[in-house]
């Protein structure tokens, strides 16, 4: 297994590209299932997880491929609805595959996700959303089994905001008869360029962008051609590292507008952000930064993807800091690494108290989730010493090149690859 080594106390200075989101790419790769024939991407990210979502389409018959920076998506010769454990256990996110299923072909058959490190995560939603729709839900061995003729519009109402839940009710609906009203729908930005996407392939969406969306079933969609939107947790996590570091970073392709709730916290801790005419993003970190207190909440809130890498700043930061993780019960997995780098963090429930001390020390560390991994970056690149970040996979399921994108700013890291 690999491991990134960073030898801390350099100052980043100079131009990062932000890559598309992840969380973005994935439900876009699903939504190809939609459409017969050849769907293609125009920017991806080289991840982990995007492999894995192409193997899972691949075992259902569809043709991926890499076309330079994009990806071509041939659904063609689909002849299966089947998500196996194996590729489900190590992304949640295949269960992106239900909706698009059930909506075409009127039946799937998808692994329980069961949980993960973060948490439960269960897809309770997902399936109440199908079956309000007319799907025959059914659980046997550790699987869910959905099957319908066709869908047909109803009005269905989130219990919790979900993100994949929502996209997965969304893409089910453009194929069922009728109407289908989404309430307490997810705002997320991901969540709104799948909409976007679907109504390029003729789907027919009203109130994109809000909690509640409107959906006219059509009997066919067309295959898409389609720009991701960027990276905005990519775009927050680079943000830190120009806060952590007292540096100055130019993050181009970012879209501020999606980080309200992240820019606002950094701004008052002390960094300043500046969006250029020409969309870039200036972040300059100052020489100390400030506690900030946060919460984690559904967008426009402080999203949870970052919640650990501001708490690396902020453990950091002059003050005491309380943050509060609401969407997940167990994301706090960095927290007993940053303390064995010297953080002074107390936890109690979804509440920690983080106590910012003078500096940290490098340490070998390692964490279960992608977002503490990077959190445990941004702590090296601020920590005297050498810090070695283990299990490096979770990074690159997320995080494209992002040794090769810090290193070019000023950072000293590198991989250290397993023999
Ligand atoms: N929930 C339920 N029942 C459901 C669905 C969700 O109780 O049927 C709960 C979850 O347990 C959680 C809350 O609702 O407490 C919100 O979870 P959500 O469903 O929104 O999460 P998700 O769709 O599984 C996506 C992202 C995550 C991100 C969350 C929250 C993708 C592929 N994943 O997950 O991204 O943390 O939304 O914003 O979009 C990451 O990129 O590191 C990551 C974990």
């Amino acid at each position: 297994m690999d491991s990134i080594k960073i030898e801390g106390g350099a100052r980043l200075e100079g131009v990062i590209d932000i890559s598309p989101a992840k969380n973005a790419v994935l439900p876009l790769m699903t939504a190809a299932l939609l459409a017969r024939g050849v769907s293609k991407l125009t920017r991806v990210p080289d991840l982990a997880d995007v492999r894995t979502l192409g193997k899972l389409l691949a075992n259902l018959g569809a043709e991926v491929e890499r076309d330079g920076e994009g990806l071509v998506i041939d659904t063609s010769s689909v002849d299966g609805w089947d998500a196996p454990y194996d590729l489900v256990k190590t992304m949640r996110a295949s269960v992106l595959v239900l909706g698009p299923l059930v909506g075409r072909y009127g039946k799937a058959r998808v692994s329980l996700p069961g949980g993960c490190a973060i948490g439960a995560r269960p897809i309770d939603q997902h399936l109440s959303g199908l079956e309000k729709l007319g799907a025959k839900v059914t659980l046997e061995h550790g699987y869910v089994d959905v099957e319908a003729q066709r869908l047909t519009g109803a009005r269905f109402v989130f219990d919790v905001v979900t993100v994949t839940g929502t996209e997965n009710i969304l893409m089910a609906a453009c194929l069922a008869e009728g109407t289908t009203i989404i309430e307490n729908a997810a705002r997320e930005p991901e969540v709104e360029d799948l909409a976007r996407c679907l109504v390029s392939m003729g789907a027919k969406i009203e109130g994109i962008g809000t909690a509640i969306l409107t959906i006219e079933g059509v009997t066919e969609l067309a295959p898409y051609e389609y720009e991701p939107v960027g990276d905005r947790i990519e775009t927050g996590t680079y943000m830190v590292a120009a806060a952590i570091t007292g540096g100055e970073l130019t993050l181009k392709g970012a879209r501020l507008e999606h980080l309200d709730a992240v820019t606002e916290k950094l701004m008052q801790s002390g960094t300043e952000i500046i969006s250029l005419d020409n969309g870039d993003v200036v972040v300059k970190g100052g020489d100390h930064s400030k506690s900030v207190d946060m919460r984690t909440s559904p967008y426009p809130g402080f999203p949870t993807d970052m919640q650990a890498q501001f708490m690396a700043l902020m453990a950091v930061s002059q003050g005491v800091s309380v943050i509060n993780e609401s969407i997940f019960e167990n994301r706090y997995m960095h927290v007993a690494e940053l303390i064995r780098m010297g953080a002074d963090i107390r936890l109690e429930g979804h509440t920690a108290t983080v106590l910012g001390v003078p500096a940290l020390s490098g340490a070998n560390v390692m964490a279960t989730d992608l977002r503490a991994s990077a959190a445990l970056v941004l702590a090296g690149l601020a920590a005297s010493g050498a810090t070695v970040v283990g299990r490096v996979y979770h990074l690159d399921r997320g995080y494209e090149r992002l040794e090769e994108k810090l290193s070019a700013v000023g950072a000293r890291i590198s991989r250290i690859s397993a023999t």
